[in-house]
């Protein structure tokens, strides 16, 4: 699969933990085109994983898309963003700035998304949390597209997401 993405876009990483989001994106993108919520708890805690930050982290990563988006800077957010609430905050700052917002969703198997969970060196979550987002990622696709994403890529399996190329259109 070849995801097309416009040159001034809002690119909405969706899925589990332990999916590939951040692999993904190192891959695909620029450093500098990436927000992830957990190098903003970093900046603000030094741990990437302290949830008490999770506040000021989103707070941050917020106002630097909404910076990058006001200069037609594509920008890739790199969270969960499984919960709804989550995806309209960012939907309403690119529609503020008028920039197409696409979702890529990580839909991988539950028992995938399990086993890379407990394969992890950086960080293990309990498998409930993992079977929470999970449940919410996959009731998520079909209403993306009224949340206001233009475009919704969906990868479905671990080999879908590595082969998957990126390329961009327009200016
Ligand atoms: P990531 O750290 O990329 O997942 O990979 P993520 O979706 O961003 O996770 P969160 O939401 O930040 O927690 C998770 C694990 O899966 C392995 C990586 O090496 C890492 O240990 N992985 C990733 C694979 O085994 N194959 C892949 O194609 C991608
Ligand atoms: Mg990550």
């Amino acid at each position: 699969m070849t995801i097309q993405l416009p040159a001034a876009a809002m690119v909405v990483l969706l899925g589990p933990s332990g999916t590939g989001k951040s692999t993904f994106a190192a891959r695909h993108f620029l450093p500098t085109e990436v927000l992830s919520s957990d190098a903003m708890r970093a900046m603000v805690a030094d741990d990437p994983n302290d949830q008490d930050a999770t506040d000021a982290a989103f707070e941050l990563l917020h106002t630097a898309l909404g910076f990058r988006l006001a200069r037609g800077r594509l920008t890739v957010v790199d969270a969960t963003n499984v919960e709804a609430w989550a995806r309209a905050g960012l939907l309403a700052i690119a529609r503020r700035h008028g920039v197409a917002a696409v979702a890529v969703v990580f839909d991988l198997p539950l028992d995938v998304c399990l086993e890379r969970n407990a394969a992890r060196s950086d960080r293990v979550l309990p498998s409930r949390a993992i079977r929470r987002q999970h449940a919410l990622m996959a009731t998520s696709p079909p209403a993306l597209g009224k949340e206001g994403f233009e475009s919704v890529w969906r990868l479905a399996d671990a080999g879908s997401v590595s082969a998957a190329a990126v390329e961009r259109f327009g200016r």
